[in-house]
């Protein structure tokens, strides 16, 4: 290989046919007279264009086709021509420079076009130059020529993480591979299941428990979560009064008296703020406001009544201290009792992480948009952040997640979209070059996704997702499996 040109930070490198480089893989240039090394991104791939060239494969079709009988070429002409013919131009991204045997992201030195080398470079070896700092490994799968590739947990830690990609790309097994990574690590991980398949975690494909099958619990809200009105807290219960409910203003001042009046007597239960609201001296505007309220909390069943238990997280996660998988199973709950459920955990757990009751945590979240408001983006990516709230947003529609949320995002792990809108909006959003975006995720097949961000020190990485030895068949019920 050569490098054959450059049009501002893009490196053209000639190939002879023999030489196979797939997009994403890395090169080398090296240069005899300097000590620095440039490394370089192969993103996309085209034949060599030289003048004349066309014409003389039109050329070579017409003979073929017109002379028939022995060629004559004693010179080898030909072979050569033929291997002009299929040298491919790589095109590639300058990324850095290593020098003294670190990488540094610099682009202020050009090698010789004449006297330079070009070679790959493992990923491996790139890595080693880098100089990532974590010792916990979770092996992510295998980079494009074969070699096993892990990323580390510490850049996950306190991150806002993005798995996007069409549907069936493999977003889902990819979040679960990394969840359930995390748990083996000792994390303890909230996962909002809109599917109904991470359940299926505590077993393996041979059918035997898992590693981490004691460490999992299920909730399915409104069966196994149900909170009594004490935990809830007048705080989270005005916030989703407020928000979820929309609950105007003069009727949520007298349901703040109604709430005080009940804590005073210590009858803070679901029947008796239904019986308060009844006897409540107010206009029938407000008391009607209220009672609607009330009923949607009702039928929305999160509530305990008449002796039912009420979840606790600290004691949920103080029951498994090696770390856990708490899976939170939206899939058969009505859309408003899930924005209830959802609101209702996330202001639960920023209040103990706020008192510091329970340890950071990491929260996995599939088509967070059926269940999130709109305001609580910003503050899961902010506030919640702070408080040790962890986000990995799964989703197949990109414009869905809400415009922050790219910006702040540390890792993007970007599976395949062929859609130019999406594409469009990915590429422009994120952290890297629109071209290696556009030109590598076109491209990228199912399984496979690349990597951007903190957990590959900001050189992309495509990575073939590695098969899990538990079992994360996304469960699609299907008509015909039926019969058999
Ligand atoms: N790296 C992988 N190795 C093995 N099977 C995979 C891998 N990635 C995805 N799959 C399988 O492909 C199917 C679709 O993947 P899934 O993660 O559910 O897609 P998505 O969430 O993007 O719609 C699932 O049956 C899943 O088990
Ligand atoms: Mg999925």
């Amino acid at each position: 290989m050569r490098v054959f040109g450059k049009t501002g930070n893009e490196i053209l490198v000639l190939a002879l046919p023999g030489e196979v480089v797939s997009q994403g893989e890395y090169l080398l240039i090296e240069d005899g007279s300097s000590r620095s090394k440039m490394v370089v991104q192969v993103f996309n791939e085209t034949y060599l264009d030289v003048p004349g060239l066309a014409e003389e494969i039109v050329r070579d079709q017409v003979m073929q086709a017109s002379i028939r009988g022995a060629e004559h070429d004693p010179y080898e002409i030909k072979s050569v021509s033929s291997l002009i013919r299929d040298s491919r131009l790589l095109h590639c991204k300058a990324r850095g420079i290593i020098k003294n045997g670190k990488f540094r992201t610099s682009h202020d030195w050009l090698p010789s076009r004449v006297n330079s080398k070009v070679s790959k470079i493992s990923l491996k070896e790139l890595f080693d130059t880098v100089g990532r700092q974590g010792r916990r490994a979770i092996e992510l799968g295998k980079g494009k020529s074969g070699e096993d590739f892990e990323i580390l947990a510490e850049t996950i830690d306190g991150r806002l993480n993005i798995i996007t990609g069409k549907k069936e790309s493999g977003k889902s097994h990819l979040a679960k591979m990394l969840s359930s990574s995390l748990v083996e690590l000792g994390c303890f991980v909230f996962v909002f299941d809109i599917n109904d398949e991470y359940a299926s975690l505590d077993t393996k494909k041979n059918g035997e428990q898992s590693s981490i099958s004691s460490r999992m619990v299920r909730l399915v809200p409104g069966e196994s979560m149900k909170f009594d009105l004490e935990y809830v807290g007048l705080r989270s219960m005005t916030s989703i009064l407020q928000h979820t409910l929309d609950l105007p203003g003069a009727s949520l001042r007298e349901f703040i008296r109604i709430w005080e009046h009940l804590s005073k007597e210590d009858q803070l239960t679901m029947e008796e703020l239904g019986q308060a609201i009844s006897m409540w001296r107010a206009n029938d505007f407000v008391k009607d406001a209220l009672f609607a309220r009330y009923h949607t909390l009702l039928s929305s069943k999160l509530f305990t009544r008449g002796g039912e238990r009420s979840i606790r997280f600290e004691d949920v996660i103080a029951k498994s201290p090696k770390g856990a998988l708490i899976v939170i199973s939206l899939a058969h709950i009505p859309p408003h009792a899930r924005r209830i459920a959802v609101e209702l955990m996330l202001s639960k757990l920023v209040d103990l992480l706020e008192h510091r009751k329970i340890p950071p945590i990491f929260l996995f979240a599939e088509e967070a948009h059926l269940y999130l408001r709109e305001t609580h983006w910003d503050d899961i990516v902010t506030r919640m952040r702070h408080f040790g709230i962890f986000t990995t947003f799964i989703t197949n529609q990109p414009d869905a997640l809400g415009s922050g949320v790219y910006r702040q995002a540390d890792n993007v792990f970007l599976f395949n979209f062929t859609n130019d809108a999406d594409l469009e909006l990915i590429s422009k959003a994120t952290t890297a070059d629109a071209e290696t975006i556009k030109a590598i995720v076109r491209m990228l097949p199912p399984r496979s996704c690349m990597a951007l961000g903190k957990v590959v020190s900001d050189l992309p990485v495509v990575v073939e997702v590695r098969e899990s030895e538990l079992f994360t068949k996304g469960e699609t019920r299907l008509f015909f499996a039926r019969e058999n």
